[in-house]
């Protein structure tokens, strides 16, 4: 009886799994994508134009709308060579028919008991992006030789932006809540620390990168606190990015809930929701120091080349 359920239950997976396939956008935009580029002239990408001006936008900020303190320490980043490479390969990479439909039917299968985050970790897909190595030594304004001690990226996900911070230091320890991320984190052979033993290790980071991250954990108002009192006291820096609009939830198993913790961001425009963070992180006892606006780019499934999303990126110091 029990294996004839079971089996019942697989054959429903199976079929909702190939429905969601096949009704799926990826033919529609696949298919008149390569139609509609053949009959463009061969050595011109339009869909590319068009994401051009698009992309413009990711990166602009209405100064007149920040806080007098915030207005001379804006940095404009715009979209470099290293952002260009992740969009085309996230381009590529969703094209590939196989990988895509084995990446959706594991997903529709493993998100009954699993949370997303954790899905991507297992299948190694998702991969994020935040900054190019020259967008995040403009912000912390050092060259591409600067070395330091010691790095912790709190929340690191699958490490591949902690990949573009580590060459600059000698030791990079990580966090993480979701195992099959401590395990892509381990294959990259960085120090995993448990999410309540850095606070308590005795060592101080030069660095310490928060990316993504309070909007995505119980207590953000507390994790800048705890960050503060192991960051190295005069030379260290925080950076951390948080997407903007702020809407925060926590991801459990595959469920979402509110956050134990509430932080004070009000405002409706980017800009407004900017000037109240550097109250938050006063509070804390941080001092904005530089920032800037990226998007956070993910890469695509089979219904999108690519997910962006807005980002606020800040450099603070301690005080
Ligand atoms: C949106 S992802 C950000 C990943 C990466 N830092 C980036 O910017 O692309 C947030 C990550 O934080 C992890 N996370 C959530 N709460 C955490 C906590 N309290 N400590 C460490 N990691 C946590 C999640 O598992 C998830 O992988
Ligand atoms: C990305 O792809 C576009 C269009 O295919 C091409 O013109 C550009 O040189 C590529 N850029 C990089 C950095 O790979």
């Amino acid at each position: 009886m029990k294996l004839f359920i079971g089996w019942v239950l697989t054959y429903v997976l199976c079929l909702a799994a190939v429905k969601k396939m096949w009704s799926s956008r990826y033919l529609r935009s696949h298919l008149s994508r390569s139609l509609y580029m053949n009959m463009l002239s061969p050595n011109q990408a339009p869909y590319w134009e068009v994401s051009h001006q698009v992309c413009a936008q990711w990166y602009l900020c209405d100064k007149e709308k920040l806080s007098e303190e915030l207005q001379p320490i804006f940095v404009q980043s715009f979209l470099d060579q290293g952002t260009q490479t992740f969009l085309n390969r996230s381009i590529e990479k969703s094209g590939w028919l196989s990988i895509q439909l084995y990446h959706s039917f594991m997903s529709s299968v493993f998100s009954m008991f699993m949370s997303r985050t954790s899905i991507n970790g297992l299948l190694g897909r998702g991969s994020m992006f935040v900054f190019s190595p020259e967008q995040f030594q403009r912000l912390l304004k050092i060259g591409p030789d600067w070395k330091s001690h010691r790095l912790l990226d709190l929340g690191a996900g699958d490490g591949e932006v902690t990949k573009v911070m580590s060459p600059h230091f000698e030791e990079i320890y990580v966090t993480e809540m979701s195992q099959t991320m401590i395990w892509q984190l381990q294959k990259k052979k960085y120090r995993v620390l448990n999410i309540d033993e850095w606070q308590s290790t005795g060592f101080q980071y030069d660095v310490i990168s928060c990316l993504n991250l309070l909007d995505r954990c119980h207590q953000p108002v507390t994790l800048l606190k705890e960050m503060r009192s192991v960051l190295e006291p005069t030379r260290g820096r925080v950076i951390l990015a948080l997407v903007l609009p702020f809407h925060p939830y926590v991801e459990n198993g595959g469920k979402w809930e509110k956050p134990s913790e509430a932080m004070a961001v009000s405002g409706s425009v980017w800009e407004e929701q900017v000037n109240s963070l550097a109250a938050v992180f006063q509070e804390a006892g941080f001092v904005v120091e530089a920032f800037t606006r990226l998007p956070y780019l993910c890469e695509g499934d089979m219904y999108n080349d690519y997910y962006v999303l807005d980002d606020a990126v800040f450099v603070l110091r301690p005080v």
